[in-house]
């Protein structure tokens, strides 16, 4: 409902939809007297209050997002057989945009990773793409993920985030590095949602109408042009105004200027997985564009403003699990874990039947043995409630291999990945510094690197970052080295990897 479609000569009601006696007096024993129990409304004004809240998201809390459409403008069927990504195809969706580590409430532009989430309201169910706005992650075993995030966020005693615990985390697993490396570069401070790309980060599996399976990964780039922030206009603008990155796409929406990002897409075929030179299933590793151009599939315009940012955004819930028939999953172990942790995260932050709003509803008709529950509100009448069943309600029976699957043995084992030929912590991140970056966005990240050392790293983890950085490149850890040594870096940090 929006504000036009009130009477303003109507009154407010309770909850019940009765008439409220009033929304400015409490029902007291004379004009100075107690207040009475029996004042229903008010109670209920009181109570409700109370529960207006639900838990804020473990990661990704502060965040904002808005409704578009995407549409197939290219042809990608011989990959995939998913209705969404056929020709032509117009699928609505909804983005929510957001930073990791910052609660409710943290500045848009502290430098961070950030969140890019897009639930696909397709013909064949809900296809939910839940990545970041760089292509790679800070480690590869999920069983690392939440003492990550844990370093990222507070300390037990003060409360106060730290940049030696974030080093002391990053430099402890060196995986991280390629990851650490686009954080502190650029892409730690968009200028806006608007103005930064989007990635699946990890690989899924594409399943074409013949059951031919192809390994893929996901580029959003911004039709808006990248852009970013210096460390002294994002701190400025932190004090200005928090929400800006919030603002700034609600704004944007509502004078029309719909931002849109085109879709590619690299295609690994199925059996070149086992020998490409990189582990095409760790999450810490990009796959070369000379060995797997893009191929374009379309393009998303986000142009519909949330009508309520509760309703729509705030109990949105994205999963990586959320799959459609011709796309699957991969043998990615970060991935497969987060198959389970989102719908188990929305179970608890939202309630069981999250699924049931109108925000996380699929488009299509849903025939599920979900049932009942606190606050289920669609059912199927007086459906059986078992399968199988002789009343006529539909079960599934799939046998044989999964048509998304893909094949695996061995025995039981904690162990990290098998290496490929290339495979290693620092190879690719070591690239990106000397051939991506140019000259000033070196020296720009010794200085970020630089400042957030000097923002209280203590020893030994001081000594350690500069061996990191050394092996992702000997003349940046040295150059590192030296200016935290002379204590030259630019104003120390505070806050994540803030410099
Ligand atoms: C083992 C690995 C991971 C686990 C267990 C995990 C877990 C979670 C959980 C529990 C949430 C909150 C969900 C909610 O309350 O609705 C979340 C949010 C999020 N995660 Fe992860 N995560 C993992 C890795 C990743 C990776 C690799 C990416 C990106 C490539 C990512 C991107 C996001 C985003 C964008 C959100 C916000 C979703 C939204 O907008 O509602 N996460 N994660």
């Amino acid at each position: 409902m929006s504000k036009s479609d009130y009477d303003p000569a109507a009154r407010s009601t309770t909850g019940a939809g009765a008439p409220a006696p009033s929304d400015r007096n409490v029902l007291t024993v004379g004009p100075n007297g107690p207040i009475v129990l029996h004042d229903v409304h008010f109670l209920e004004q009181m109570a409700h209050f109370n529960r207006e809240k639900v838990i804020e998201r473990q990661p990704h809390a502060k965040g904002g997002g808005a409704f578009g459409v995407f549409e197939t403008t290219a042809d990608v069927s011989r990959y995939t057989r998913a209705a969404l990504f056929q020709p032509g195809a117009r699928t609505e969706m909804l983005a929510r945009f957001s930073t990791v580590a910052g609660e409710q409430g943290s500045p848009d532009t502290w430098r961070d990773v950030r969140g890019f989430s897009l639930k696909f309201y397709t013909s064949e169910g809900n296809y939910d793409l839940v990545g970041n706005n760089t292509p790679v992650f800070f480690v590869r075993d999920p069983m690392k993920f939440p003492h990550f995030i844990r370093s990222q966020k507070r300390l037990p005693d003060c409360g106060l985030r730290d940049n030696h615990m974030q080093w002391d985390f990053w430099t402890g697993n060196p995986e991280s590095t390629h990851q650490v490396t686009y954080l502190m570069g650029e892409r730690g401070l968009p200028r806006t949602w608007r103005h930064m790309n989007g990635y699946g980060s990890h690989t899924y599996l594409w399943v074409n109408a013949a059951g031919e399976r192809f390994w893929v990964k996901y580029h959003f780039h911004t039709r808006q042009g990248m852009a970013f922030f210096s460390n002294t206009e994002a701190a400025r603008m932190a004090g200005l105004d928090a929400d800006f990155h919030r603002r700034d796409l609600f704004d944007a929406i509502a004078r029309s200027e719909h931002p849109s990002w085109l879709l590619s897409v690299q295609v690994m075929p199925y059996a070149e997985a086992r020998n490409y030179r990189f582990n095409p299933f760790d999450l810490t590793k990009t796959w070369s564009h000379k060995d797997y151009p893009l191929i374009p599939v379309g393009t998303m315009t986000l142009d519909r403003n949330p009508e309520n940012f509760f309703a729509q955004i705030e109990q949105a819930a994205f999963s990586p699990g959320n799959t459609v028939p011709g796309i699957g999953l991969s043998p990615d172990k970060m991935l497969l874990s987060r198959a389970f942790a989102y719908n188990d995260a929305q179970r608890n932050r939202i309630g069981t039947n999250f699924h049931q709003l109108p925000v996380n509803r699929p488009k299509v008709p849903v025939n599920t043995y979900l049932f009942d529950g606190p606050m289920a509100y669609a059912h199927s009448g007086n459906a059986p409630v078992y399968a199988t069943n002789s009343g006529g309600r539909p079960w599934a029976d799939e046998t044989g291999a999964a048509a998304e699957g893909w094949e695996a043995d061995g025995e039981l084992v904690r162990s990290a990945y098998t290496l490929h030929e290339e495979d290693d912590d620092f190879g690719q991140p070591g690239t990106l510094v000397r051939e991506v970056f140019d000259d000033a966005q070196r020296t720009a990240l010794v200085d970020q690197v630089a400042g957030s050392l000097l923002g209280g790293v203590r020893s030994p983890v001081l000594e350690r970052a500069f061996d990191y950085w050394k092996q992702v490149d000997a003349d940046v850890g040295r150059r590192i080295e030296e200016k935290v040594r002379a204590g030259a870096a630019t104003k120390p940090a505070e806050g994540m990897g803030e410099a």
